[in-house]
């Protein structure tokens, strides 16, 4: 059949027990992103950042995959072609459920970045101000999340990908965050058949060419099996 591209969002991980960021009560409506989510908010309060990614790095540390991940982890294992998982998420439930090879855009909470000289490293369950950098001894260590104003990870293999697709699908993402919100384009003007899965209709529904609705663990086994069915 080809390659399949799946980009997911907050939404396949809500069924974990992790929230979403723009549902009723979600993230956003908690915290200001230009506190939590920027370079100049780090600046201004680092123990606030730290706090907040502190909290979500021991909840997720906390939440098993959910049928949904382990649907898209067996068509990864079972289907005859490339199939390509890239993430919005920072938890780890996609390969925690078996996926591999998950592209994280938007970074990770198990990784810690030093935000002088870039050297990665595993993130303790509980990052603090000043934490030094193993490789250059700065004391600036950050979350290894991609914030507001920075540039998303891997796009260059992402967008490679995208040209490439056969099937593009979108599940639980709002369509609101660029340049994910655009890969449904990528993918059509690739000639992918594109599908979105979601429990509500994102902003980006028209641009699909087939939208299925529903919660995640539902609608993500079937449609992995009807991917597998046809195969
Ligand atoms: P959002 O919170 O914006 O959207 C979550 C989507 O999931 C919504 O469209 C919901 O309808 C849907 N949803 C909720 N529960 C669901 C369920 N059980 N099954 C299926 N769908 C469900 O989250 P994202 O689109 O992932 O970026 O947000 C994108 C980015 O914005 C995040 O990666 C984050 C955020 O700011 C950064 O922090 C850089």
């Amino acid at each position: 059949m080809g390659k399949i591209v799946i980009l997911t969002g907050a939404g396949i991980s809500a069924e974990s027990g992790l929230g979403t960021f723009r549902d009723e009560g979600g993230l956003w409506s908690q915290h200001r992103i230009e506190d939590v989510a920027t370079p100049e908010g780090f600046a201004r309060d680092p123990a606030l950042v730290h706090g907040f990614y502190n909290a979500r790095r021991i909840q997720a540390a906390k939440a098993q995959p959910n049928a949904a991940h382990l649907a898209l982890a067996r068509l990864q294992r079972d289907f005859p072609s490339e199939v390509v998982i890239v993430t919005q998420n920072v938890d780890n439930l996609h390969e925690a459920g078996g996926a591999e090879n998950v592209l994280h855009m938007h970074g990770t909470l198990a990784g810690a970045l030093c935000a002088t000289c870039d050297h990665r490293w595993t993130a303790p369950p509980e990052m603090s101000v000043g934490e030094v950098c193993p490789a250059c001894t700065a004391p600036s260590a950050r979350p290894d999340v991609v914030w507001f104003g920075e540039m998303p990870y891997h796009m260059d293999l992402i967008y490679d990908h995208l040209a490439g697709a056969t099937v593009f699908a979108s599940i639980g993402t709002s369509g609101q965050v660029y340049p994910a919100a655009a890969f449904v384009h990528e993918a059509a003007l690739a000639g992918a058949r594109t599908v979105e899965l979601n429990l509500d209709p994102s902003d980006g529904a028209s641009r699909y060419d087939e939208v299925i609705l529903g919660p995640a663990t539902q609608i993500v086994p079937q449609w992995v099996d009807g991917l597998l069915t046809h195969s």
